[in-house]
């Protein structure tokens, strides 16, 4: 069980109001709040010991380094891979996708090659494939979703094939936050020869992971939606695949010795890392990582679990005017609610409960196929994290009951 009163004393920015109202923060899927505790590995990097990381012999550089390194131990740990050298710093999961898409991709996908991703992909999981595909004549191939918005695993067999080269899924949809049952992917995808990619933007934050058990070649994730800082993420890759890759970027700490005419390749994942890198805010997802070790992450997803019940259940209030869309079967389901009121454009929803100091995300959500699937032309989002509250579900459903009164006048 989570101690929601404690762990909102170490969030500062949950102290406040919007519009005269206490703040109500519902739109942890777009990014979450930071603690004190990984604002303070920011002060403290910055006041105590900037400096360039595996460059320097002096003090400060040193101990810059020991904590850079010392991130990548803790997130290697955290998502359960064999080797703190199997991950990559990226800005982030799109940048961690597109590494994927510029090194692996290039080189290992041809003419009649087939990418498989789900139909609902964020766009940063879908665009990049298409550059593939349309640079490769590959074809891209989607894993239809059933009518409860799970993904409809019996196509697996038929959509999955002989050229299938890349299966490249989420693990937890931005939008319906449908959890996508990935090792049996994987599964389907080793029998082909075919290497998974897996976008743990959402699922990293909310629930257990383990790379390693899920045998996935590929896992790429956010600092900024599980309470670090924007600009950092992570990317994942099994050591007999990074191996093989060539560099992202080419420039500074990404070689071992430089001729006129060539470069030979540090060692991994160094070899991934050129230019001075994100110092800082690697340090502090560290932190984040730490924080949420403390809370303990099935603790998390069994409040998220908790917490969206109560959602759905209050929004039955809300149903003659309103529907929400994702899995009701709470174990396939993370902690988002999207909705759409017939009468009343999303936006102007967002708008009228962002008065009531309620934030929620409204729009395609960066995943306008899936939109269009659904019919709709955006929808409005709640997205749930560590800090919510039942109360704060109640404020929201209260502000959208006044919202479509008033719409309805
Ligand atoms: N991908 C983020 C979201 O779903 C930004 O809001």
């Amino acid at each position: 069980m989570l101690d929601v009163q404690a762990i909102r004393k170490d969030f500062p920015i949950l102290h406040q109001s919007v519009h005269g109202k206490p703040l109500v923060y519902l739109d942890n899927a777009a990014t979450t709040q930071k603690p004190r505790q990984v604002i303070q590995a920011l002060v403290d990097y910055y006041e105590g010991y900037n400096s360039n990381v595996h460059r320097a012999v002096h003090t400060l550089g040193q101990k810059a380094t020991a904590a850079y390194e010392e991130s990548r131990e803790k997130i290697a740990n955290f998502i359960g891979a064999p080797s703190s050298q199997d991950i990559v710093y990226t800005r982030g999961t799109t940048e961690a996708i597109n590494l994927v898409s510029y090194t692996w991709a290039e080189e290992n996908i041809g003419p009649g090659d087939e990418i498989v991703v789900t139909e609902m992909e964020h766009h940063s999981n879908l665009v990049p494939w298409q550059r593939i595909a349309q640079a490769k004549g590959a074809t891209l191939k989607g894993i239809p979703l059933k009518e409860d918005w799970t993904l409809d695993m019996s196509t697996l067999g038929s959509v999955i094939t002989e050229r299938t080269k890349l299966v490249a899924v989420t693990h937890m949809s931005n939008v319906l936050g449908t959890i996508v049952p990935v090792k049996e992917i994987v599964q389907a995808a080793r029998r082909v020869g075919a290497k998974v990619l897996i976008d743990g933007a959402q699922a990293v934050p909310h629930m257990r992971v383990n790379v390693a058990d899920l045998d996935c070649d590929f896992y790429a994730f956010s600092g900024h939606k599980m309470c670090g800082p924007t600009g950092i993420g992570a990317l994942y890759v099994k050591e007999e695949v990074l191996k093989e890759m060539e560099p992202f970027h080419r420039g500074g700490e990404m070689v071992r010795e430089v001729w006129f005419d060539r470069a030979t390749w540090n060692d991994l994942p160094m070899r991934f890392e050129a230019g001075t890198p994100n110092i800082a805010d690697a340090i502090a997802l560290g932190a984040a990582v730490d924080y949420l070790q403390t809370l303990g992450m099935d603790n998390i997803r069994q409040h998220e679990i908790e917490i969206t019940s109560y959602a759905i259940e209050a929004f039955k209030e809300l149903e003659e005017d309103l529907d929400h869309y994702g899995p009701r079967d709470l174990q396939y389901r993370g902690g988002i609610i999207s909705f759409y009121a017939e009468d009343v454009h999303p936006h102007d929803l967002g708008t009228f409960v962002d008065s009531y100091g309620v934030a929620i995300r409204t729009g395609h959500h960066c995943a306008m196929p899936l939109m269009r699937q659904m019919g709709l032309p955006a929808t409005a989002r709640a997205s749930f994290y560590v800090y919510n509250t039942t109360e704060e579900i109640d404020i929201l459903v209260d502000a959208l009951k006044k919202a479509l009164r008033y719409f309805s006048k």
